[in-house]
């Protein structure tokens, strides 16, 4: 068993957090991880308006009796969502854990504070992170440059942003992006995390609600195999390799900052459900970190947390402990 502050707070078995991923963090996925001894996330947005989510939090506690969260992504966008209606399905639900991602939910603190939600902010900077402590975050979610998603700006790889973490925080943070091993999980604890958040590596899992084909690509594919696209457009994303990723490099080359989201409209809008329902690989760019090359295989999530957390047992008590004098 590895205790840490984040197991405490969400009242969890293990240090393993499922962060939400759009178009995966169904019930399915999130009361798995939760079975598993995890901390299980369902994607707000996914769910199309706020009613659905209250159907998919009542689907979830039937699956699960653990505690879940629900991921609110505030991302850049033409339409703003009903957030305020989100986060009255949340709070009516009994959800009593929020991932908040994209923009900072300072507008939203005092909503889900008010209603006994401990909130876990996730950002790609120390600034961020620091402004989430700020504004009454319980906790943060340190999302390096491996990550797949939109790992900012700044590209500064787990391995300094960890421990620049450490230097600034005063709440708990877990490690995450490019998470998917025990040997991972007992190095971001050195580094000053309590636990480390998983996205792609819980795709490749036999229940996440996601086509066969899906899981297969993440098997096969290498850490040489993503791509950060919309780059010139300041919204960065890290996307398997895909013949829909080539066209939008290509044409992110051809137009330079002269690129419009509307450019790239048809390899980005609305091509989840054909990627992840469908299995059609080719449709459009999907979300996908590094951490493909280190996933070999489709275990349950019960097996891939166990194993995590087992392995880096063995590898503080063993590996670790040998080396001191
Ligand atoms: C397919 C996919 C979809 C994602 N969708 C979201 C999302 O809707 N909101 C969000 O906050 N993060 C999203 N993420 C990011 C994950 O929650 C997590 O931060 C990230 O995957 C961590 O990096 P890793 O993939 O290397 O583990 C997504 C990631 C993937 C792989």
């Amino acid at each position: 068993m590895i205790k840490t502050k984040i197991t405490e707070m969400f009242d969890i078995e293990h240090p393993v957090i499922q962060g939400g991923m759009h178009y995966v963090g169904f019930a399915e996925m999130a009361s798995a991880v939760a079975n598993a001894g995890g901390l299980g996330i369902i994607t707000g947005l996914t769910q199309k308006t706020p009613d659905d989510l209250a159907k998919e939090i009542a689907k979830c506690h039937e699956m699960t009796d653990k505690p879940f969260g629900v991921n609110l992504t505030f991302l850049p966008g033409f339409q703003e969502p009903d957030y305020p209606g989100y986060i009255q399905a949340i709070v009516e639900g009994g959800v009593k854990i929020v991932e908040t991602a994209g923009r900072s939910p300072e507008a939203y603190m005092p909503d889900l504070k008010g209603a006994g939600i401990k909130v876990i902010h996730k950002c790609t900077s120390v600034r961020h992170s620091l402004k989430a402590e700020k504004i009454g975050c319980d906790a943060v979610s340190v999302d390096g440059f491996e990550c797949g998603g939109h790992p900012g700006e700044d590209d500064i790889p787990n391995m300094i942003l960890l421990p620049r973490a450490a230097e600034e925080l005063s709440i708990p943070f877990v490690a995450s992006g490019g998470m998917g091993n025990g040997q991972q999980l007992a190095a971001a604890l050195s580094m000053g995390a309590d636990g480390i958040n998983m996205g792609t590596r819980f795709i490749a899992t036999k229940e996440a609600p996601v086509h066969q084909n899906v899981k297969e690509a993440l098997v096969a594919a290498s850490e040489l195999d993503t791509e950060l696209i919309m780059r010139p457009l300041r919204n960065t994303e890290r996307v398997l390799a895909n013949d829909a990723v080539q066209k939008i490099l290509e044409k992110e080359k051809a137009l330079g900052d002269e690129i419009q989201i509307t450019d790239i409209m048809d390899e980005v809008a609305g091509v989840y459900p054909k990627i992840m329902q469908d299995g059609t690989m080719d449709a459009g760019a999907w979300s996908c970190g590094m951490v493909a090359g280190l996933i070999h295989d489709i275990p349950t999530c019960k097996e891939l947390v166990e194993r995590i957390v087992s392995d880096a047992e063995e590898i503080i008590k063993s590996r670790l402990s040998q080396f001191v004098a």
